[in-house]
């Protein structure tokens, strides 16, 4: 009587399909689900996680501060400690507020629901991080994408006549750009900031490898906010992502943000992890070293171009990206085949920076190849 499969048999999934298309937005099922390639068994070099694991000391402090989470309640609502460790280790004044999410990804859907007036435009530059657009459909409001110049830096005449025309409520800089690695002039992105009508979010998520952040002009304008994560330096498991801003607009993000967004687990270990700030900056300045070595050794290879980056990954032009791919796949290595998401990114492959030994194994299977 209590078997599951028993009231499975007698579903009409022709009926359920009729329910599900009259009633979901047919926006949305339009949609795929945003892909995750699986990647058991290769080397990752798809998703700008950084490549290093953590140390004996800290992996044991971690698993200390697991241990005594109380799971069965719920996790603080603000996430208390968690805010004063970053705003400890970013020495953020107290004028400037911040707002935590579930991964930074959250926080951009959150900022897209804010600004949903019918009829509103969002803005980014593009080719540019994908979920802006589709936070952005998702709250149906218009996209309007700007496209790069052939050398991936800003088209400013564009930008400035696109923010005019479309007036956009929230425009998107992800400073450094992905996909792309290029990091924008930062008198143009000021000039973005000034000529837009709405508010601006400066996307930090490659701040650890460039040598440029908006984070302490925060206050010096007024529609401007800055949204880090700490997916990129070593912590993508933990799902944290910061916006900071004047408090004015983070109390409006507040109202939208899930009461406890971010879990238990999450807010016992991140204050561990960000006390080994020196480990963790080494770890990036290791990776900012094997992003040099791996430019100059792929920029080698015949065919290949390789566009300059202050990110944890490398675009590179290759004469056949899909066969690329598929021979590094064959290799053992996953990477990123960009080619097809936007005319400036054809025959592109984007390669995230991974340990000496990682890379090592790329620079092999491309000589062997190219
Ligand atoms: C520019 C940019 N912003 C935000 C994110 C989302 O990061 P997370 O949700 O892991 O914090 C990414 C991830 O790749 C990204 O490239």
């Amino acid at each position: 009587m209590n078997d599951p499969r028993a009231s499975t048999v007698a579903i009409d999934s022709a009926a359920v399909a009729a329910r599900v298309k009259s009633t979901i937005r047919p926006k949305i099922r339009a949609l795929a689900s945003y892909p995750v390639a699986k990647a058991a068994g290769l080397i990752k070099l798809d998703a700008m996680e950084s490549p290093y694991g953590l140390t004996g000391e800290a992996r044991a402090e971690m698993a200390a501060a697991v241990a005594n989470v109380r799971v069965n309640r719920y996790p603080d609502g603000g996430g208390d400690e968690v805010v004063a460790a970053l705003r400890r280790s970013l020495a953020l004044p107290d004028e400037v507020a911040l707002l935590l999410g579930n991964g930074s990804d959250e926080l951009l859907q959150m900022l897209t629901a804010a600004v949903a007036k019918p009829g509103a435009a969002v803005l980014a530059p593009d080719p540019s991080f994908v979920l802006y657009r589709r936070f952005a459909e998702l709250a149906n409001l218009r996209f309007v994408g700007v496209p790069l110049r052939h050398d991936l830096t800003l088209d400013m005449p564009a930008m400035l006549a696109a923010i005019e025309r479309d007036r956009p409520a929230l425009v998107w800089l992800a400073y450094p750009n992905n996909p792309t690695g290029t990091l924008f002039a930062q008198e143009d992105v000021v000039h973005v900031i000034r000529a837009a009508p709405g508010v601006v979010a400066v996307d930090e998520a490659y701040y650890a490898y460039a040598d440029a952040s908006f984070l302490s002009r925060v206050l010096e304008f007024p529609n401007l906010i800055v949204v880090r994560t700490l997916s990129k330096v070593g912590m993508a498991g933990v799902r944290l992502g910061y916006a900071t801003a004047h408090p004015a607009w983070i109390a409006e993000l507040d109202k939208i943000r899930p009461p406890y967004n971010v879990n238990s687990l999450t807010q016992a270990v991140v204050p561990v992890l960000l006390a080994h700030a020196p480990l963790l900056a080494e770890q990036a300045a290791a990776i900012r070293r094997e992003r040099a070595r791996l430019a100059t050794a792929l920029a080698a290879l015949s065919g290949v171009g390789v566009f300059p980056s202050h990110a944890n990954f490398l675009l590179l032009r290759v004469p056949d990206a899909a066969h690329w791919f598929a021979t590094l796949r064959d290799a053992g290595i996953l990477v990123k085949n960009v080619d097809g998401w936007h005319p400036l990114l054809a025959n592109c492959l984007r390669i995230t920076v991974g340990t000496p030994a990682e890379n090592n194994a790329l620079l092999e299977a491309l000589s062997r190849y190219a």
